[in-house]
């Protein structure tokens, strides 16, 4: 982790927070809120889950709750969490869905643990004002190793492709390469990198269990 993280995490959720928080002030419950007006989540978080083994779901960077109602029709009974840095959307996800456990975090010290899989979708792919593009790209990897260490069995995030034909000025495009070194040398030897759903946005998948089966040398729950 980079010597000066937390510092840096103070600088990203300041101009972070305000961007969302004002567009939610703005839209209310609303797909501009979470700049995402194409929708699409539905079919992000079935590829992003399609085949895992799960109960629970931290849902990191929660917004207006959309994880939540997806898995309130496909998977009514696995255990969610939601997280987010805006009190607003929080508060807000609190109202839609009494009973549900949403918890506003004012860095990654306070995401709990204990869910299987920790997903993270459209959160991280806009450069905060001030930071370089290497400076983001090292905060987002330092706090995935962080959501990583709280998961029981995944991580799973998604991010916009290198291979665009074009790029708003402060989006953030890691390189395959960048983001699957990042995953082997710092997660784990066990991953998939899923650019098979939509052509402009990738997702990846770090599994915790690295179990090989002994001279055979395959993972031990792949040959079942
Ligand atoms: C584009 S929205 C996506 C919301 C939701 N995940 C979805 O799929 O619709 C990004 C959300 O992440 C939150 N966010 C951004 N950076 C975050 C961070 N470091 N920790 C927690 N939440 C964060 C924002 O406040 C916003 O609610």
């Amino acid at each position: 982790m980079h010597p000066d993280f937390r510092a840096r995490e103070q600088s990203y959720y300041g101009d972070i927070r305000a961007k969302y928080a004002g567009a939610l002030d703005q839209f209310g419950d609303d797909l501009r809120s979470i700049f995402t007006p194409k929708g699409r989540q539905a079919l992000r978080y079935r590829h992003m889950l399609e085949g895992l083994e799960f109960s629970s779901v931290l849902d990191f960077g929660c917004g207006t709750g959309l994880l939540k109602s997806y898995l309130d029709s496909t998977a009514p009974n696995v255990r969610y969490t939601g997280v987010d840095i805006v009190e607003g959307f929080v508060s807000l996800c609190q109202k839609k869905f009494a009973g549900t456990e949403f918890k506003h975090i004012r860095g990654v010290d306070d995401v709990p643990g204990g869910h299987d899989v920790v997903l993270i979708a459209g959160t991280f792919n806009m450069v905060p004002e001030g930071w370089s593009e290497g400076e983001y790209r090292d905060f987002v990897f330092d706090t995935l190793a962080a959501l990583f260490d709280k998961a029981n069995r995944y991580l799973v995030f998604d991010f916009l492709s290198e291979q665009v034909d074009y790029r708003q000025p402060t989006a953030f495009h890691p390189s395959y390469g960048d983001v699957a070194r990042f995953i082997s040398t710092r997660l784990s030897k066990r991953f998939e990198i899923l650019q098979h759903y939509m052509p402009f946005e990738a997702a990846a998948r770090a599994y915790k269990d690295q179990t090989i089966t002994p001279g055979v040398y395959v993972f031990e729950d792949a040959d079942a």
